[in-house]
């Protein structure tokens, strides 16, 4: 049983990938007009006990064991969510050395959220897919879709937002682009896993509303919306035992409520107990730091199944779910998807999705489009206008092909005709002659653009720890108000996830929020600035004025970080906008918020009624868009319902459609949003099922959850239930 890593194994499963695909269908589930099932009854009962252990844990860092008897190839995972990381190991988590394991780098989840355009999600995941099958990966570590609670968690730049409905939305399309090229996906972090904080250890308590209103949605949406065929369980406990040994989350909620059929694997050293893991849920043990013949799910479990405290019946289904993914993702058919790697398009999408992630957050004034033809010298200052970022953050990190710095951008849009300096600003070392310098250039050019903003050094937008506080840092806070001092005509663009802003925001006239761009994010960056492209992305998180003001904050360490190993959910429901809403808190920027270059205006809402048909819809909000600036431009409708007077605690009000809609100047589109009754209802946890009360809703339509242009009122005749 024992299974070792050496060159002549990864030669030997090369051989036999190769063999696999040129074999006939010798066996029934070698033939892909057999169904699925019949497909993986066969293969399973061709298995011994030694080949099915091989296949519930790894043999390296990424890989479980090849079974070169049956043709069955070794298979490759690789994080994810971004790209396809940099391959490393195989026993260590130093980089393998190999020539040939760069990717297209994509903006990060959030500025994938900032789009709120599903189809750039699936985009993204379909460029991702082709990728990961031209690097020969089977499962790709992403979507990540842990909700961001408190915006000091150092992977919120990894995940997609505040909102159960946005983040449905946009890991729905992703999953479906990735999955449609012959991957798995394996989103993650199955949940409750928003903090890095103690991520290993800490135990989290949430009540039964705010687990299946606000943090499960996500998760529930890529099993039945999107089909993923992969799970990752989180690090973190829930209720006081180990996410990925979790017999409420992997066994009852995912797999017997909602009718999960992949595999759930571990997260990276995620497993703690044998018997936890075999009777709780676990599919696949990857990870830990052992050798492998000690896994839990290596010799400790062959010990049990052989003394009889297993039973064999659990492996099976154990094997049998590693296997439906296997052939549900064409491992071994002749006509599987083979891949490519940094097309045209592949770069094509990675610079829209930044150009649509890009959130314009001020514009006195009309500073921003930049008109190059009417300037003649710009101040490029900060050092993120040169840092790459795409290869940081850790296990999201990607070995881009290449990656256009914000500085490259401008220069590659503007540097025929406008004289471009560049000055670093500021270091972690805290130079202050590099502040003078940064001052001196400010005062000579006509224009400067600050490029500043977190990075992903450890202790800011990095796995593995969360920040401290929502300060920049380095000095930027006095660095800006210097600069724009010097300059008024101070463009500032953040990279990295929210931060205060209340040092400077108010002396500078523009203000851009780009994320992490990825590897074509100082072109999106130069188009946004230029004005090629109208800014189109909105916020997928609040950003408060201060760290005070955040919801997970307000109830102090018991809540967060927490204390004795617990972290306490006290806010319940109210995370992110629902928290500012019952608070009366005045956010620095709502949800939902980005500004355009172009106007538009709301009208004429209409509740058109209708019976639940096929699609569940009953009722559909029609209303008007219209464009009614000069350019073209791109705006995201938002949809919350409101309840007038609920018989439980429910949040002001709740996002429960959009639409991103495309106008030119003066067009004006009728946008429809369509609603089924979960768009009214409550969890109850008394019936663990979805209740719409009978009784009156409003429906508010506009342009951020602050900003409501219209409202209709809609009265649901009858109570409507829905098991989860
Ligand atoms: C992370 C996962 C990642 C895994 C493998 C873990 O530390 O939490 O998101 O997929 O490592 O790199």
């Amino acid at each position: 049983m024992k299974i070792q890593t050496c060159l002549f194994c990864i030669a030997l499963t090369a051989l036999v990938r190769t063999s696999a695909v040129a074999q006939t269908n010798q066996f029934p589930f070698q033939d892909p007009s057999q169904p699925l099932e019949t497909r993986v009854e066969d293969l399973l009962s061709r298995l011994t006990l030694a080949e099915k252990m091989s296949i519930v844990h790894a043999d390296s860092k990424f890989t479980t064991a090849a079974i070169p008897r049956l043709g069955i190839p070794r298979r490759w995972m690789s994080d994810g969510p971004h790209g396809v990381r940099e391959d490393v190991g195989p026993d260590t988590w130093n980089p393998a050395g190999h020539t040939d394991d760069f990717s297209t780098a994509m903006p990060a989840g959030i500025c994938l959220a900032a789009t709120w355009n599903p189809g750039l999600g699936y985009s993204e995941g379909e460029t991702i897919g082709q990728e990961a099958r031209k690097r020969g990966k089977d499962i790709m570590l992403g979507p990540g879709v842990n909700i961001l609670r408190t915006p000091l968690c150092g992977r919120n730049f990894e995940y997609l937002g505040e909102d159960p409905s946005l983040t449905s939305q946009m890991c729905v399309g992703y999953i479906r682009g990735a999955q449609s090229q012959d991957i798995s996906s394996c989103v993650k972090h199955f949940a409750l896993n928003n903090q890095e904080s103690d991520r290993m250890t800490i135990n989290v308590e949430a009540d039964e509303r705010a687990l299946h209103e606000i943090y499960l949605p996500a998760f529930k949406a890529a099993v039945q919306q999107a089909g993923v065929w992969s799970v990752m369980g989180a690090y973190n406990e829930f209720r006081g035992q180990h996410c990925c040994e979790n017999d409420l989350l992997l066994n009852k909620i995912l797999k017997d409520e909602w009718g999960f059929k992949g595999l759930v694997m571990s997260d990276w050293a995620g497993t703690h107990d044998t018997r936890e893991a075999v009777f709780n849920g676990l599919d696949l043990e990857m990870g830990t730091d052992r050798n492998y013949i000690d896994f839990y799910f290596a010799q400790p479990y062959l010990d049990g199944l052989k003394s009889g405290e297993f039973p064999m019946a659990a492996l099976d289904e154990k094997v049998r779910r590693n296997l439906r993914v296997m052939i549900a993702t064409h491992v071994f058919d002749a006509d599987r998807k083979t891949g490519s790697l940094n097309t045209a398009a592949h770069q094509s999408v990675a610079r829209r999705v930044a150009e649509e992630g890009i959130v314009l957050l001020k514009n006195e004034n009309h500073t921003l489009p930049l008109d190059a033809t009417k300037i003649n010298s710009i101040a490029v200052i900060g050092e993120n206008a040169t840092r790459l970022q795409s290869h940081g953050g850790e296990s999201s990190e990607i070995k881009a092909f290449y990656e256009i710095t914000p500085l490259q951008g401008i220069i590659n849009r503007a540097g025929h005709r406008v004289n471009i300096t560049l000055s670093e600003g500021y270091s972690k070392d805290g130079d202050d002659s590099l502040t003078e310098r940064a001052v001196a250039a400010a005062k000579s050019a006509d224009v400067v653009i600050y490029f500043g903003g977190l990075n992903h050094d450890s202790g800011l937008d990095c796995e593995g720890s969360d920040r401290k506080d929502l300060k920049l840092p380095y000095g930027q806070d006095e660095l800006i108000q210097k600069i724009v001092a010097a300059n008024p005509k101070t463009i500032v663009v953040l990279e990295g996830t929210m931060v205060e802003m209340d040092a400077w925001l108010d002396q500078v006239p523009a203000l851009l929020q780009a994320w992490y761009p990825g590897m074509e994010g100082g072109n999106a960056l130069a188009h946004v600035l230029f004005g090629d492209v109208n800014p189109s992305g909105k916020l997928p998180a609040t950003f408060p004025k201060k760290l005070s003001d955040t919801p997970a904050y307000a109830f102090g360490p018991a809540a967060y970080p927490g204390t004795n190993g617990t972290v306490t959910y006290a806010e319940g429901l109210l995370v992110g906008y629902r928290w500012y809403d019952a608070k009366n808190i005045e956010p620095l920027f709502p949800f939902g918020f980005g500004l355009s270059y172009t106007t538009f205006k709301y009208s004429n809402l209409k509740l058109v009624e209708s019976d639940g048909g096929t699609n569940g819809t009953i009722v559909t909000a029609q209303f008007d868009l219209e464009n009614t600036g000069a350019v073209a431009g791109a705006e995201v409708a938002e949809l919350y319902v409101h309840q007038d007077s609920p018989s439980v605690q429910r949040p002001e009000k709740e996002l429960k459609g959009f639409k991103k809609v495309f106008l030119q100047p003066g067009e004006r589109q009728t946008v429809s949003i369509p609603l089924a009754p979960n768009a009214f209802a409550y969890y109850d946890p008394a019936q663990s099922g979805w209740v719409a009360e009978k009784g009156d809703f409003k429906v508010l339509v506009g342009g951020s959850s602050r900003d409501i242009s219209l409202q209709g009122n809609y009265h649901l005749a009858q109570a409507v239930f829905a098991k989860d």
